[in-house]
């Protein structure tokens, strides 16, 4: 049997390029581009699911985009949150279908390294609860480092999300390295009952080098398909990323 893999279009950086511009008036009718627009765009290409990531400091998502997309795109929406009241409490009026916790930092450039949840058992533990009672599915977005993959299970997380940025930016030898510790990870959170995903830096080029890594439901990926939709339109990159999927192997 062949599962394709799931594609969550990850939409944030067409919220970065209208704050390039229109920071200040975000809800002006002039303000584009826009990010329900390239919902509609992305669904229309065949993804799966969409991330939007509102950050402590809106860089780029607002938090009325938010509450757009949910209502205006069909498809299902996985809110990227770093782990704080704040993010708790919108998270809980949105209702995504799934969250996925990341670690946030201002000065970041993007999301750099996994959450530390063995560094955070009870306060990670407490947010994932409160989604959960939500009725929202809590995913975890972690290093492929194997004592990490313990802590998840150990709090309840329903998925993991493995961080590829060490792989995306590995070079020579290195690759093969970071592919070994994906499959080392992705089979363990798998062992241990979780659905296991992957996201940060795939792209076009790198996205069939994960095929190695068993036990894979949802890609997410932002960067590369907007980059790619500049181009070919929001449409067309999406649905040449969905093709790149398809050819992965089912996992025993
Ligand atoms: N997954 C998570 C948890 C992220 O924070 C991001 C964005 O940094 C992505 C996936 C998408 O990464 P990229 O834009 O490099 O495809």
């Amino acid at each position: 049997m062949n599962m394709s893999l799931l594609l969550g279009v990850n939409i944030d950086h067409v919220a970065t390029l209208r704050q390039a511009r229109y920071a200040r008036m975000a809800n002006s009718p002039n303000a584009e581009p826009c990010p329900v627009t390239a919902g509609h765009d992305a669904l229309l290409g065949g993804a799966d699911s969409l991330t939007i990531h509102v950050r402590g400091d809106r860089r780029h998502m607002q938090d009325a985009d938010a509450f757009r997309i949910r209502a205006e795109v069909p498809l299902p929406l996985n809110f990227e949150m770093g782990v704080t009241d704040e993010m708790v409490g919108i998270a809980l009026r949105l209702k995504p279908d799934f969250a996925c916790l990341v670690p946030e930092s201002r000065e970041e450039i993007t999301t750099e390294g996994g959450l530390n949840v063995l560094g955070s058992l009870e306060k990670t533990r407490s947010a994932v609860v409160r989604l959960q009672e939500a009725g929202i599915r809590v995913s975890l977005f972690i290093d492929p480092d194997l004592r990490q993959i313990d802590a998840a299970a150990s709090i309840g997380a329903d998925m993991i999300e493995l961080h590829t940025g060490e792989f995306a930016n590995a070079l020579g030898g290195q690759v093969d390295e970071e592919l070994a510790r994906l499959v080392a990870a992705a089979k363990l959170g798998h062992a241990a009952g979780m659905q296991v995903n992957a996201g940060h830096g795939i792209n076009y080029l790198n996205v069939a080098q994960l095929f190695a890594v068993p036990h894979l439901t949802e890609l997410n990926i932002g960067h590369t398909i907007v980059s790619r939709s500049v181009r070919v339109g929001l449409t067309a990159a999406v649905r040449e990323m969905k093709a790149l999927l398809d050819p992965y192997p089912a996992s025993a």
